[in-house]
């Protein structure tokens, strides 16, 4: 791949994960306190952010030739997009069970966050 296109990339993934959690813990606290602001802007905008993230983070699973800790970080990172997801779903219709899936949103984010940093990878 293009030296630039990877920057372009890597900039994209590096730029857009916080503000994905950001977006998700509006969204939860909306849901939460039934406020229906923008809820539909950041529903879509918090899609986009999944997209781009997943998008991104192929292009570079893909420069970095597929290693494994790579593809395990991409994996849990499916996991957790698919805990904010969950989370988001039952929050908005009221039904109970999230606790579950915030262990797993913690679980994930934690390893993702180390995997991403490559905290103990020596490289
Ligand atoms: C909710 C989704 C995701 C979050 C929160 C996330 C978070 C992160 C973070 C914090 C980093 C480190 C960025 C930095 O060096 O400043 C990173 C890097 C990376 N992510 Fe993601 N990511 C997500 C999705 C994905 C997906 C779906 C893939 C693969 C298909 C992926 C593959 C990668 C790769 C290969 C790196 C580069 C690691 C390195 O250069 O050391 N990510 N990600």
């Amino acid at each position: 791949m293009n030296a630039q296109i990877f920057l372009l990339y890597y900039k994209v993934h590096i730029g857009t994960w916080l503000l994905l959690l950001i977006v998700f813990g509006i969204l939860f606290l909306l849901y939460k306190w039934k406020i229906p602001f923008a809820n539909r802007i950041l529903r879509t905008t918090i899609w986009l952010l999944y997209l781009a993230q997943i998008l991104s983070g192929a292009a570079i699973l893909y420069t970095y030739k597929f290693q494994a800790q790579y593809i395990i970080k991409g994996i849990i990172s499916l996991i957790l997009i698919y805990a904010m997801e969950v989370i988001l779903r039952k929050t908005k219709r009221n039904r109970s069970g999230t606790s579950a899936y915030w262990f797993i949103w913690f679980t994930a984010l934690s390893i993702v966050l180390l995997l991403g940093f490559n905290v103990g990878i020596n490289n």
